[in-house]
């Protein structure tokens, strides 16, 4: 009984190992998508430029809504005063489908979020929030 415990003990620590890696992400390999798919509209330096979309330096930490001198869409500002910050969930359902997000968040269904870009592999989300959570 007590080996059957211990081996079951260590199945369960390998699932949480395993998970955590996974969400934890790669933010080396996040570096490289945000660079090919996200830099057209965005930069990630600190003091960066915004360009159609906010700059991205401290996202994670900064709460919503913070790109100095972004103008923000109405759907966005309706979600940011429901959120304060994005957290690796946020982030991921917004990279998934941004206006169904902020259009969740928000609690109505009028308006859409200025960004019209969707990430569909959750690999490349995981990574690339991996990536955006490096940038404090
Ligand atoms: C076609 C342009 C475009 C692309 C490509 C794009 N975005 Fe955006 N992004 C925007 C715009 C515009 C906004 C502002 C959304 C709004 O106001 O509704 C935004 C907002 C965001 C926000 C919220 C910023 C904040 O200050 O809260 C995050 C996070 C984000 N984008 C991440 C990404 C990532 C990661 C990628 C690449 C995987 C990406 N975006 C690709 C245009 C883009």
């Amino acid at each position: 009984m007590k080996k059957f415990v211990m081996a079951l003990s260590a199945v369960a620590i390998a699932t949480l190992a395993s998970n955590a890696a996974f969400a934890a992400g790669d933010a080396a390999a996040g570096e490289k998508i945000a660079k090919t798919k996200c830099a057209a509209c965005h930069t990630f330096e600190t003091g960066g430029a915004n360009k159609v979309g906010p700059n991205l330096f401290g996202v994670t930490t900064r709460g919503t809504g913070k790109a100095a001198n972004f103008a923000y869409s109405p759907l966005y500002t309706a979600a940011a005063a429901k959120m304060a910050s994005w957290d690796a969930a946020s982030l991921d359902a917004y990279l998934t489908d941004p206006t169904k997000t902020l259009t969740e968040k928000a609690g109505e269904a009028k308006g859409a979020s200025k960004m019209t870009f969707k990430l569909p592999s959750a690999d490349d989300r995981a990574n690339v929030i991996a990536y955006l959570e490096t940038l404090k």
